[in-house]
């Protein structure tokens, strides 16, 4: 599970993460939504240990980020927006070198290393190096990462941004599949029907408040009721689009 609780990140004066509280209990998919800006992946990070708060308390699976960062660590997946891969590293490579940064011993680990680069459709690719590697695939790599160590949380920034169908069907299965085993996940997403197939709950940040959390119901309900679609109640709940200048413009 993970548990924020008054989470803030100041930048000089500016708040980019301005008091977000937040549960993701076991076996539930939580979806972080909010415009660009909103603080997403600024939350996300300091959760993940990688940028520290300004204020506020965050466990992970029970563990306090601030006080004991190595048992919140390794308990956790991380899966960044932008991630940084070695491009002349092998896929198996890199793996077995994530698998030593989480403290796994060589027994087993090939095996398991073998075992993520199957599931994520890149066994094949084992001995390729990186560089050679197309953008989903990267991603698909770095995923398999987040997974290797058996984490009981995921964090995921924008997970499905530039995977083909096929690709994203892949995560989304491998997402469902790990929260019926009764990992935690938090995913940061602008895709919004991704959002409304997999998230048992949605938290809808804006200038780093969380503003509404919910179910896709109870969202719809807060938005008006009706069937609406998620668009248009990100739309009204965010302060509304803009779109009315564009004829205007045009
Ligand atoms: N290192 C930094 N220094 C100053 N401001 C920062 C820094 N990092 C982020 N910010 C600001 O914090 C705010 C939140 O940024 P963040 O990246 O968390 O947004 P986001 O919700 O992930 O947006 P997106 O949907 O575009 O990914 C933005 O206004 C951003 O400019
Ligand atoms: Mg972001």
């Amino acid at each position: 599970m993970i548990a924020i609780h008054d989470l803030v990140k100041h930048y000089g004066t500016f708040a980019a993460v301005d008091g977000v509280s937040l549960d993701v209990a076991s076996g539930e998919i939580h979806g972080f939504l909010g415009p660009n800006g909103a603080g997403k992946t600024t939350t996300l990070r300091m959760i993940a240990g990688l940028l520290k708060p300004t204020a506020g308390r965050i466990l992970v699976n029970g563990h306090d980020v601030a006080t004991d960062p190595e048992a919140a660590k390794s308990s956790l997946g991380f899966i960044p927006d932008r991630p940084f891969i070695y491009e002349k590293l092998t896929a198996g490579e890199f793996l077995r070198f994530h698998a030593g940064l989480y403290g796994m011993d060589g027994n087993g680990v090939g095996g398991r290393v073998r075992e993520m680069l199957g599931l994520f459709e890149l066994g094949k690719w084992e001995h390729e190096l990186v560089e050679s590697f197309s953008h989903g695939m990267k991603q698909r790599l770095v995923m398999s990462a987040a997974f290797l160590h058996r984490p009981q949380s995921i964090v995921v920034d924008e997970p499905m941004v530039g995977l083909d169908p096929r690709g994203a069907r892949l995560i989304k299965d491998v997402f469902r599949k790990m929260s019926q085993r009764g990992v935690a996940i938090l995913m940061s997403t602008h895709t919004l029907e991704v959002a409304q197939e997999m998230c048992d709950r949605i938290s809808i940040i804006l200038k780093g408040k969380i503003i509404a959390r919910g179910t896709v119901d109870e969202l719809r309900g807060l938005a008006g009721g009706g069937d609406t679609h998620l668009t248009e109640v990100f739309l009204k709940l965010t302060g509304g689009s803009g779109l009315q200048e564009i004829d205007e413009v045009l």
